[in-house]
């Protein structure tokens, strides 16, 4: 072996050696016990030999130092030591020559040791594959691939035994395959197991690898081939990127991908969709919820009567103003509306069997057991109501949860003044306040009076709630919850019917207040009342400008039906096309095209990379780009592939794809779940056809019996734009730049490689004009594009309707990380 001095902090030190030995064998990079490395000497490490890992001091809020192991371009870190360990601007971490490697602090105290003193190790290594290995004559004595902190990267074998630690969080893999993240080590919150045909598999060892590919996968001696758990969103893609798996400080399980060199990470999957549900987010006694259409959650506390435990970090929780103790005998119960408190054992059922034991019981109960600290009542109609006896509570309020939870205080009860909202803020007077307060009043009495003889008229009590309810639910911006008979009167029974949307027939109809919507009746729809529910919540909370507003939902019995704003210029496709039916003289000038793709590149741009739950659209397409009045464009149908498809993808045939053909990604074909590069995929798909007004897939003699694309990148390459631009616009006054780099837009997102495809956001700057484009390569004809016109020449001119859909069961992690509740 060659010595060879390559560090220059030699220079700086009497004490210790900072040498590198190149090994001739494996050219690993080998650190020597006797070494050290110094909070107060920022440019020194320890690095893999290609550099794609070192370890190195990182800087928390100052002065704290963590020493940790991190990617090339300075993120993330993949391990710390000591799990985040801290230590002062004197601290430093040192490879003893006992062969203990250790974090010591200023002041000498050790805070962190790998506890491998007198087992002769003689060296240490940091891996290509980010694995620091501490070794003696005989092997590996110590690594930590195998002393995880709250990360694992590829080629780590997470085993059953090994935790990932975030703070009170922890995630672990069971015996039985199941994987598990905890609050605490006792509350489990999240708990996936295998399919329940593959539970009657014994397993021996699983073990938890994530590949460099970006799937998870679960391996073990029993099982023929690696059960698929989850894919990150753009797995498969990108080459010189690292990917790990992360407990994040959050309590959430997250899959990122940083590209080399960046020093950005980006999430691709989470194993809890919605953050609230992660138990003691907010910590004892707090509130999670979110801020109107805001992504990050936010943490309250209950009421008045409770006040934070710092002010400076809600996540901290909350604490009773006046302690439970203190007044014995004058306790109240304080109301939280749509809130639920998340599952802590020991917690009571009471009467199951009784189908209403009413709101009023529920609390009730509590009230009088001395046990008991906080109730919830589902309002769902099962009459379920749920006590609890430890006193950690752990609160979610959610305009779509269908419970109302009471917790036990001191009186007396002083409420929130108000949920969240979009607007809050506005500066009032205080007169104004009590106008509006009093006006307010006043409308709820004529209200309740109009509503009592209503009831009396009609003899239904229960209807009447839920008119009440919707009511208030209108006002606050959440879902509105309608009957079936409801949404029957308004719609006129149906009669007005807009369409025929991939899921259902869509009606006119008009709500009490003259509002004009848009009523989707779904069909095939396979999921309970829950998650129908979650997912209209995910629906709902998506707000932008160029999506489709859900308005409300019903789900009674067998009905499920969405309440959408009403757009009133319908859908592209009846501007682009003309089509033998109905010769529809309508016709977009070639600026409003130009808008339209615009605005819809940013409302996907929104589900994508910006929204709280982002969601792969899995079916764009004109006749789900809807216009307003003014032809500002609106995607619709978002987040209802999920609806539709409850199944495993592993199981799916291609017989059984969603999504509309011609639109349809080669990849969907290939059997592979579809990921957001699919849907740019169908983007560049309706940019073809918005510029030249025909059907992608439709085979004529102008385009010489070839593939639209494929022959308008031919002429575009020969300089004829022209003849590509639809026809009926020739005459008029276009903008050629404009349409050129939609085209060179269209020609990146239909490549054949989903890697090669832009994101949408890009695709956004490609549009503005922000950047060059550069000349994109020639779509593929190949063997993939054979089944994609097949299909198209074999199909009716009209495929609006739900007959043209192929049913594909996308894989629910695939399209929007997992969600499982
Ligand atoms: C380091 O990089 C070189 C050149 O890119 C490559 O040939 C070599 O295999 C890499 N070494 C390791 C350990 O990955
Ligand atoms: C490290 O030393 C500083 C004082 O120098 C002290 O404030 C801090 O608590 C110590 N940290 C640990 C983990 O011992
Ligand atoms: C190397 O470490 C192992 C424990 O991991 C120990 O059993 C073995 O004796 C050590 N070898 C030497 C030469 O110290
Ligand atoms: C992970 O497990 C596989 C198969 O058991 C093994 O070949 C590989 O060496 C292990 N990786 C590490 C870093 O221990
Ligand atoms: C965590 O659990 C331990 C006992 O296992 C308990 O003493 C501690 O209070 C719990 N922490 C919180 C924040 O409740
Ligand atoms: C594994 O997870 C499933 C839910 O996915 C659950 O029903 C089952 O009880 C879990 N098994 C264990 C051993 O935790
Ligand atoms: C699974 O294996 C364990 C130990 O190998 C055994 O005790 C248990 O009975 C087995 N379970 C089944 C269902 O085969
Ligand atoms: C909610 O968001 C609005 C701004 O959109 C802000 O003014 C308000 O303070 C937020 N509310 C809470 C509780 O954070
Ligand atoms: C589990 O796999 C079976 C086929 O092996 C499939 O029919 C079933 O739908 C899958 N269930 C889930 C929940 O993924």
């Amino acid at each position: 072996m060659k010595l060879q001095t390559r560090d220059h902090s030699l220079l700086h030190s009497f004490v210790f050696f900072f040498s590198t030995f190149i090994s001739a064998i494996a050219g690993t990079t080998t650190i020597s016990p006797g070494t050290a490395l110094y909070v107060s000497n920022t440019t020194q490490s320890w690095s893999s030999p290609n550099n794609t890992f070192s370890l190195h001091f990182l800087s928390l809020l100052p002065p704290s130092f963590t020493a940790a192991i991190v990617y090339s371009g300075g993120s993330p870190a993949v391990w710390s030591a000591g799990n985040g360990a801290t230590v002062d601007s004197a601290g430093s971490l040192r490879f003893l020559p006992s062969g203990n490697l250790v974090l010591v602090n200023g002041s000498g105290s050790t805070v962190w040791e790998s506890g491998t003193s007198d087992m002769g190790v003689s060296s240490a290594t940091l891996n290509e594959n980010g694995n620091l290995v501490l070794s003696n004559a005989t092997g590996s004595v110590w690594s930590s691939f195998d002393n995880p902190t709250d990360t694992i990267v590829p080629f780590q074998n997470f085993t059953t035994g090994m935790v990932l630690r975030s703070g009170l969080f922890s995630f672990s893999i069971l015996r039985s395959g199941n994987l598990t993240l905890k609050w605490n080590d006792s509350v489990p919150y999240w708990d996936q197991g295998l399919n329940s045909s593959m539970s009657a598999v014994n397993l021996s060892s699983p073990v938890l690898g994530l590949q460099q590919r970006g799937v998870l996968q679960l391996f073990d001696p029993n099982l023929s081939a690696p059960i698929v758990v989850a894919y990150s969103s753009d797995y498969g893609e990108g080459t010189d990127v690292l990917r790990v798996l992360k407990l994040d400080g959050d309590g959430n399980l997250r899959a990122y991908t940083s590209k080399r060199g960046s020093g950005t990470v980006v999430s691709r999957w989470v194993a809890l969709q919605d953050q609230c549900e992660v138990f003691g987010y907010c910590g004892d006694n707090g509130v999670c919820s979110y801020n109107g259409s805001r992504s990050d959650p936010i943490c309250r506390c209950p009421s008045q009567n409770f006040e934070m435990v710092d002010p400076n970090d809600s996540r901290k929780g909350c604490r009773r103003k006046v302690r439970l103790e203190d007044c014995v005998g004058k306790e109240a119960m304080l109301q939280v509306h749509h809130a639920r408190f998340l599952t802590y054992p020991p917690q009571f059922l009471i009467n199951p069997e009784v189908f209403f034991i009413g709101i009023s019981a529920c609390s009730g109960n509590c009230l009088a057991a001395g046990s008991c600290f906080a109730s919830t009542s589902l309002s769902d109609g099962s009459g379920l109501c749920y006590i609890k006896t430890t006193n950690f509570i752990s609160g979610y309020q959610n305009p779509a949860l269908p419970s109302t939870s009471y917790i036990k205080v001191c009186g007396p009860l002083a409420p929130n003044s108000a949920p969240p909202m979009e607007n809050a803020g506005w500066k009032v007077h205080g007169w104004v306040v009590v106008l509006v307060v009093l006006s307010t009043l006043l409308g709820f009495l004529v209200f309740e009076g109009g509503l009592w003889l209503w009831c009396c008229r009609n003899g239904k009590g229960l209807g009447s709630f839920a008119a009440q309810y919707a009511l208030l639910e209108y006002a606050s911006g959440a879902p509105v919850h309608f009957s079936y008979k409801e949404l029957q009167r308004s719609t006129k029974r149906f009669k007005e019917k807009l369409g025929d949307g991939g899921f259902g027939a869509v009606y006119k109809g008009a709500l009490t207040n003259q509002t004009v919507v848009a009523v989707k009746q779904l069909e095939g729809i396979h999921q309970g009342e829950k998650q129908f529910r979650m997912e209209v919540s995910t629906i709902s909370s998506t707000h932008h400008l160029n999506l489709v507003r859900l308005v409300g939902f019903c789900s009674e019995g067998h009905h499920r039906l969405l309440v959408y704003e009403f757009m009133k210029n319908g859908s592209l496709d009846k501007f682009l096309f003309v089509n033998e039916e109905q010769q529809s003289g309508k016709l977009l000038k070639w600026g409003y095209r130009f808008n339209i793709a615009l605005g819809a590149a940013k409302g996907l741009t929104y589900l994508h990379e910006e929204c709280r739950n982002c969601i792969v659209h899995c079916d764009v397409k004109p006749e789900n780009i809807l216009l307003d009045e003014n032809y500002n464009a609106k995607v619709s149908d978002f987040g209802l592939a999920k609806l539709l498809s409850p199944v495993d993808h592993r199981h799916r045939t291609l017989t059984t794809v969603r999504g509309t053909r011609g639109y349809l990604a080669p990849e969907w074909l290939a059997s592979l779940p579809p990921t957001s590069k699919s849907d740019v995929y169908s983007y560049g798909m309706v940019l073809l056809e918005i510029v030249s007004g025909r059907r992608n897939f439709e085979i004529s003699d102008e385009t010489s019996r070839r593939k639209l694309s494929i022959w308008a990148y031919d002429e575009f390459e020969k300089g004829n734009i022209m003849g590509i631009i639809d026809r009926r616009l020739v005459s008029q006054e276009i903008n050629m730049e404009q349409v050129k780099r939609v085209l060179l837009a269209c020609f990146w997102c239909i490549q054949e490689l989903p890697s090669q495809r832009p994101t949408m956001s890009k695709v956004v700057q490609m549009l503005e004009g922000v950047s060059d484009i550069e000349r994109p390569p020639a779509p593929k004809v190949n063997s993939n594009a054979t089944p994609i016109s097949t299909i198209a020449t074999a199909s009716a001119p009209t495929y609006s309707s739900s007959s043209s859909l192929i049913d594909f069961e996308a894989s629910p992690l695939a399209l929007e990380g997992a969600r499982r509740t």
